[in-house]
């Protein structure tokens, strides 16, 4: 493998930065001005660059548009009290895409290759990590296959890149999902857990059907049974029932998240008692019905935690209780917040400066 240091870096000559409305962003239409780029050939990693963000020559042969051999992973960089600019959890995202990496038989990243091109690209773009409450850079890293070849067989070379988006909040109010009993996301032994762009594009129809009765989001249930709740959306689903913090077990078909993981962290350090289990949806159900489903949410690192405020269920819409000053979903959310921004003690070491 050749030295990683320095990578090649190309500034721009004409930044945007100045064209984009901070106050009314978009999730994902805003690019910052460069992109960071490394490719896979014989074997080995090559020399990574930094360019301006901008498209790109593939091969129209390449296994990520005909097989889907294409991973991503979806990440944030927050902009600190002291002016600084801080990652939150980047290694935990960065285990997960070669855990990805590994379920599309994609080579592995190494820790130092990811780290360097995130932190070189950031102090480059930091310009661009926006600053109102709410708001943060959100980082896309992904890898595809770039073999010129159509035979069915894992590509041999591949391209890891980085771009990222300046983004304010994902949902701009409680969401209305209804279970799904038909479509599946995912099943046991499939590649749920992994973050493949298959998954989101076989979850477009079903949701689209759902939008189009007035839903936001689903909630998927498992594909052998369609009992068990699964995720929400593209998010982990939690819910708070009779005072517990209640969320499916992670398996084969559930994404791992770093939010969900980081959620469950904070309701145990506030007390909480933490259940990771499987979650009927009739339990879900009953407990709304008896009055001890207190809230429930969709936890991702896009949405951050996005309260849900309507369920569907066999054709029926059920309301959800208003959420208390100190409801859970409140308390957590300020609490990661104050982590992400600097303000509060970040206890645990996930934040990691550029
Ligand atoms: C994320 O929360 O990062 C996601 O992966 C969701 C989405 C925007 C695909």
């Amino acid at each position: 493998m050749i030295d990683l240091l320095p990578i090649r870096t190309q500034p721009t000559t004409a930044s945007r930065l100045a064209s984009v409305d901070f106050d009314h962003l978009e999730f994902g239409k805003a690019f910052s001005d460069h992109m960071f780029a490394v490719d896979f050939h014989n074997g080995e990693w090559q020399e990574a660059q930094i360019v301006p963000y901008g498209d790109m020559a593939v091969s129209p042969a390449n296994s990520a548009l005909h097989y889907g051999q294409a991973i991503f992973e979806g990440m944030k960089a927050y902009h600190q009290t002291d002016g600084g600019v801080a990652l939150f959890r980047p290694l935990d995202n960065w285990a997960r895409m070669n855990a990805s990496a590994e379920r599309m038989c994609m080579p592995t990243i190494p820790e130092e290759l990811f780290m360097q091109g995130l932190r070189e690209l950031l102090k480059l773009d930091a310009a661009w990590v926006p600053s109102a409450p709410g708001s943060s850079l959100y980082i896309r890293p992904f890898m595809f296959a770039t073999d010129g070849f159509i035979g069915v067989r894992p590509s041999d070379s591949y391209r890891f890149m980085i771009f990222t988006c300046p983004v304010g909040l994902y949902f701009n109010k409680p969401l209305r999902v209804r279970f799904e009993q038909k479509y599946v996301r995912s099943a046991e032994g499939g590649a749920g857990y992994a973050k493949n762009a298959g998954n989101y594009g076989a979850a477009m129809y079903p949701t689209k059907l759902a939008q189009n009765e007035g839903y936001n989001q689903l909630i998927w249930t498992d594909a052998s049974q369609h009992q068990y709740v699964e995720e929400s959306g593209t998010m982990n689903a939690i819910f708070v029932i009779d005072g517990k913090v209640v969320t499916p077990a992670l398996s084969t078909s559930i994404l791992d998240g770093v939010t969900r993981r980081s959620v469950l962290q904070l309701a145990r350090d506030m007390g909480l008692v933490v259940e990771e289990r499987k979650l009927g949806s009739r339990e879900v159900m009953d407990a709304l019905a008896a009055g001890k489903l207190d809230e429930a949410f969709g936890v991702g690192t896009a949405a951050t935690i996005a309260p849900i405020a309507t369920i569907g269920y066999e054709g029926q819409d059920y309301d959800l209780p208003e959420l208390p000053a100190n409801a859970f979903s409140k308390r957590v959310t300020a609490a990661l917040d104050a982590i992400r921004t600097g303000e509060g003690a970040d206890v645990h070491n996930w934040m990691v400066r550029i």
